[in-house]
């Protein structure tokens, strides 16, 4: 793991000139990881995606996404550079995202998580998520149940 103390985190509107770095950690973080393509229709095409990278420095390390549909969101995305995690990245991306939503009078958000993603579960319930049910077979890498979580925004 990098030296932590000292994070110069910055986090901004995920651009195409991220997606090198982004598809790093990408195929780090997951089983089944999005294209370049995916990720560039999300941010160039798609009116309803809201997509953040956090950047140390001029590195990204780490990256969030969300669809906004009327007052309500879905997380599509959330990954940390592993030499990055337990410092804070994932949980500065979500208040980011959570001051965005608010702005735009989001008052409900949801996602979907792997069972068995025990440090995500918990992160998300640390940030005021609620677990509301399981999708079976949701992930078609390995079958894996989905547990769907919901977290409702005060509007200002
Ligand atoms: C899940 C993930 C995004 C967390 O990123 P992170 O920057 O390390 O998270 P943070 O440092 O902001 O952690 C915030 C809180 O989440 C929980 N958490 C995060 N990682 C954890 C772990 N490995 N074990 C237990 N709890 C964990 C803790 O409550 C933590 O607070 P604490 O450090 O004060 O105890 C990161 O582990 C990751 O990229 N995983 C792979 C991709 C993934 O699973 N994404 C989620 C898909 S739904």
């Amino acid at each position: 793991m990098k030296e932590t103390n000292n994070l110069d985190l910055n986090v901004e509107y995920m651009k195409t000139s991220d997606l090198d770095q982004v598809l790093v950690i990408e195929k780090e973080a997951f089983n089944s990881p999005w294209s370049r393509n995916a990720f560039k229709k999300e941010i160039t095409k798609n009116r309803y995606a809201n997509y953040f990278v956090a950047k140390n420095e001029q590195e990204v390390i780490g990256y969030i996404g969300a669809w906004i549909i009327l007052n309500e969101s879905h997380i599509t995305t959330l990954a940390v550079n592993p030499d990055y995690r337990r410092q804070g990245v994932a949980k500065k991306l979500l208040i980011t995202l959570f001051g965005r939503l608010v702005e735009e009078g989001v008052n409900k958000v949801t996602l979907e998580v792997r069972v068995s993603n025990q440090s995500a579960r918990r992160l998300y319930t640390d940030y005021g998520f609620d677990e509301a049910g399981i999708r079976k077979n949701y992930y078609q890498d390995n079958k894996e149940d989905a547990v769907i979580m919901w977290k409702t925004l005060k509007i200002k």
